[in-house]
């Protein structure tokens, strides 16, 4: 554990460093992380996209997350790993999402789990800290809600809306959260909401003024041609150097 980063020390950081977070899936990804000195590696549902080539997240099973988390865990990685609740692993009662956190830490290696939602999930919330496990909360545009918010859009464009984000982050706040991922919300809200509550916030698309950032490891190094979010900053064109570098294979073969 020593020189590990944990929940408690992931607090302790608000307002202070930046917190440096991106998504990993398997041991390579993690190891890359990790030596480029993430201080949490989310083992996140968009595994479904990035990795699996399906459309949305809400296909993912819980034994598909224990899988990938524990392919991250096996690198070792000083980060802090967060495994993702995939749908319906939570929401159903308090008692499933204990079982399905702890399957996360148990199998998976987890060291804190992420869960989608506001007010509505504090019951959830509590019951996961209560059996000893850490736990992120993840507001705005959530995408296992990609229905029922009629598509992919940002969220807290209304001042109703905005203060039921503000509410929902306190919520989560005082249930026991260790940080709170921000999604597609305007930079203002996110700002606010960073001010207001004593946990790290953790943005992606949500501007720079929250207490750390966080994005897809695929979209960072430009691994996949997909659909990308206009707030993606890409670092890398990872997928282009592949094909030259097997077309390169390919070549030598013929010749
Ligand atoms: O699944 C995921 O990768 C996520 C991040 C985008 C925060 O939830």
């Amino acid at each position: 554990m020593a020189g590990k980063l944990t929940a408690p020390k992931i607090i302790a950081r608000k307002g202070g460093e930046k917190l440096r977070m991106i998504t990993a899936y398997d041991f390579p990804s993690a190891r890359i992380a990790d030596r480029a000195g993430a201080d949490i590696i989310l083992v996140g549902d968009s595994v479904a996209n990035v990795v699996l080539g399906r459309d949305d997240m809400l296909a993912m099973t819980v034994d598909e997350m224990v899988y990938h988390t524990a392919a991250v865990t096996a690198a070792d990685p000083a980060a802090l790993v967060v495994g993702d609740m995939p749908w319906l692993s939570y929401h159903t009662s308090a008692d499933d999402a204990v079982r399905n956190a702890g399957r996360l830490v148990r199998e998976g290696g987890a060291g804190a789990v992420k869960l989608e939602g506001g007010r509505k999930r504090v019951p959830m919330i509590r019951a996961v800290l209560d059996a000893e496990i850490p736990v992120m909360g993840h507001l705005g545009l959530t995408p296992q809600s990609v229905h029922a918010m009629g598509g992919y859009r940002v969220q807290g464009k209304t001042a109703a809306m905005a203060n039921e984000l503000v509410s929902d982050a306190v919520a989560i706040a005082e249930a026991g959260a260790f940080a709170i991922v921000l999604e597609g919300v305007p930079d203002v809200l996110a700002e606010v909401i960073t001010k207001e509550i004593p946990i790290p916030t953790i943005g992606i698309g949500a501007g720079a003024d929250t207490d750390g950032q966080v994005l897809v490891f695929h979209d960072v190094l430009g691994l996949h041609d997909g659909h990308i979010a206009k707030f993606v900053r890409q670092y890398a064109l990872l997928a282009d150097d592949a094909v030259a570098a097997v077309e390169a294979f390919f070549a030598d073969v013929q010749s």
